[in-house]
């Protein structure tokens, strides 16, 4: 191979890198309209805004694209997610700022809540065992046993999570509103074989898991 070559290829390969990688220092500060609802350090308040501190970089980078292309107007049936919310939010936004919000609030600490006494025992049973009489997997073996996720395979982290936003995220997969799990249709076909009071149950667990 030519010298002027493998030159070219070591740069094309380096800035490709330097493209994906997101810097949390410079995420900050585009981070800061997003505190509103999701507070500036990623741990909302409000149980309907999603916490963001401590997620999977790689899982928030999805979302953030797959919520980008949702609420792009003219967006056809099923692209993306949609998160009627964030209308706007995303628009001025380029890859290289999301990357750097995804490194911000990934680098923050996600607080844990506190599961109902009542339900925990459901959800704890539910959560690592699954319902494999009806073929559903376990919780864990994706999303870890203490609800860390896994980073590198963009399962999002679950533990810490606030209850009513899991429940309206399994319900949204089960009723076909969230599509965003692509062709694998992993969490679609999984919320599938949960009943409301199931949801209630492994959701509770989760907001005090840890
Ligand atoms: C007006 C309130 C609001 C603002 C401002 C807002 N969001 Fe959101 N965001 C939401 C809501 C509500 C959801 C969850 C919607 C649902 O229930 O599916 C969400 C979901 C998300 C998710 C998905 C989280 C997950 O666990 O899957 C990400 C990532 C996200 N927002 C990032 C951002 C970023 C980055 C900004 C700033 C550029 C921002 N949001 C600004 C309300 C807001
Ligand atoms: C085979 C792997 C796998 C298993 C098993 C699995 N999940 Fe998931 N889960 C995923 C993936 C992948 C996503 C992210 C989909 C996307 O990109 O939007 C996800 C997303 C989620 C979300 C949305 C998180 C957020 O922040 O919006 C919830 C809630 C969830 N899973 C709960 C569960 C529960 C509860 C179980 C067990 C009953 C479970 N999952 C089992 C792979 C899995």
């Amino acid at each position: 191979m030519n010298k002027a070559l493998v030159t070219l290829l070591l740069t094309l390969g380096i800035s490709g890198l330097a493209h994906a990688a997101g810097d949390a220092a410079a995420g900050q500060g585009k981070a800061a309209v997003c505190g509103a609802c999701h507070a500036p350090d990623g741990n909302s308040a409000a149980p309907n805004f999603p916490k963001l501190a401590g997620q999977g970089e790689r899982y928030l980078l999805k979302q953030m694209k797959d919520i980008k292309a949702g609420m792009t107007a003219g967006a056809a049936e099923g692209t993306g997610r949609k998160v009627l919310e964030m209308t706007g939010q995303l628009d001025s936004l380029n890859d290289q700022d999301l990357a750097d919000i995804a490194a911000y609030f990934a680098a923050q600490k996600m607080g844990v809540g506190a599961a109902d006494p009542q339900l925990v025992e459901a959800g704890e049973a539910l959560y690592r065992g699954g319902k494999l009489a009806d073929g559903m997997p376990a919780c864990t073996g994706c999303h870890s046993p203490n609800g860390a996720g896994n980073e590198q395979a963009a399962y999002p982290k679950l533990g810490g999570q606030h209850a009513q936003y899991v429940t309206k995220q399994l319900t949204d997969f089960r009723e076909g509103v969230r599509t965003n799990d692509g062709d694998s249709m992993i969490m679609r076909s999984i919320a599938a074989k949960l009943s409301n009071k199931d949801i209630a149950a492994i959701s509770s667990y989760i907001q005090g898991l840890h």
